[in-house]
């Protein structure tokens, strides 16, 4: 089985990135699942129900949560609605929503979770808890039921984190997907119990710009202003996933590899 995890889709140059190209790619790599990081899709905040819709129609079967999951009421809808294939991070306490989702397409399935990182800008504070504690609880619960491969998407800040939990779920996970970065790591491989694992994915959208948003907000923002970030649209594009290769059987990950592509 073949899945794609798509990096944060940034705001509209992000969804019309995956509008472009997803397509393309799935069928150059016989993809089989997309997964993709949805905190960023609306304006940089959360995923509105039409969103969600449009990038369902591209071809995305499952979706991500990070730090902006909670800061758009559909979004909180969507990830509160056990139908919806749309998880949230499962470390954040509070309401009830998907902390995890079975995924299934066309015969395949894989398990998402996400997790966000304990030290990240704006994060929840003492409302996240530990996300090694989470993933210790949430995993049995996961395999109560469901014997295929789980992705364990870890949405955080620092690296050392990411590693460990690499580290940490090696044997356990068949994936271990940083993001929230939105920078591409080149340090894709395989772990030596066999869990696939990136510090980070990068993202989808505006290729000059301060991580989806005009860098020259950003810069003032850096200097001092208080003036709000506004989203960049223009060309090129940026596209970054990885393509993860699961043996069906052993659930035993055969390959991680990076797709960047950019489209002018
Ligand atoms: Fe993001
Ligand atoms: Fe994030």
């Amino acid at each position: 089985m073949k899945v794609l995890y798509v990096g944060d889709v940034m705001g509209k140059a992000g969804r019309l990135t995956l509008k472009k190209i997803l397509l393309k790619i799935c069928l150059q790599n016989n993809v089989d699942i997309v997964i993709a990081q949805a905190e960023n899709v609306s304006h940089g905040k959360g995923m509105s129900i039409s969103h969600y819709s449009q990038l369902e129609e591209c071809g995305v079967n499952g979706f991500t949560g990070g730090n902006h999951s909670f800061e758009r009421q559909d979004t909180i809808n969507l990830v509160s609605n056990l139908n919806m294939p749309v998880v949230a991070p499962a470390n954040v306490l509070g309401d009830t929503y998907n902390n995890f989702k079975i995924i299934n397409k066309n015969g395949f399935s894989v398990a998402i979770v996400s997790l966000l990182g304990y030290t990240i800008p704006g994060g929840y504070g003492n409302k996240t808890q530990n996300p090694l504690v989470c993933i210790d609880s949430l995993l049995p619960k996961i395999q109560n039921d469901f014997m295929g491969p789980i992705i364990v998407n870890f949405h955080g800040d620092v690296s050392s984190e990411k590693v460990m939990m690499g580290h940490y779920l090696d044997g356990k996970a068949a994936a271990v997907i940083g993001d929230h970065w939105h920078v591409p790591a080149a340090d894709e491989r395989i772990l030596s119990n066999g869990t696939a694992y990136i510090s980070d994915v990068g993202m989808c959208g505006a290729l000059d710009s301060s991580l989806g948003v005009d860098w020259d907000i950003a810069i003032d923002r850096w200097k001092g202003s208080s003036a709000k970030y506004r989203m960049h649209n223009n060309l090129p594009y940026q596209f970054n996933a990885v393509l993860i290769d699961v043996d069906n059987t052993s659930n035993k990950v055969k390959s991680i590899s990076r797709i960047r592509e950019i489209i002018q």
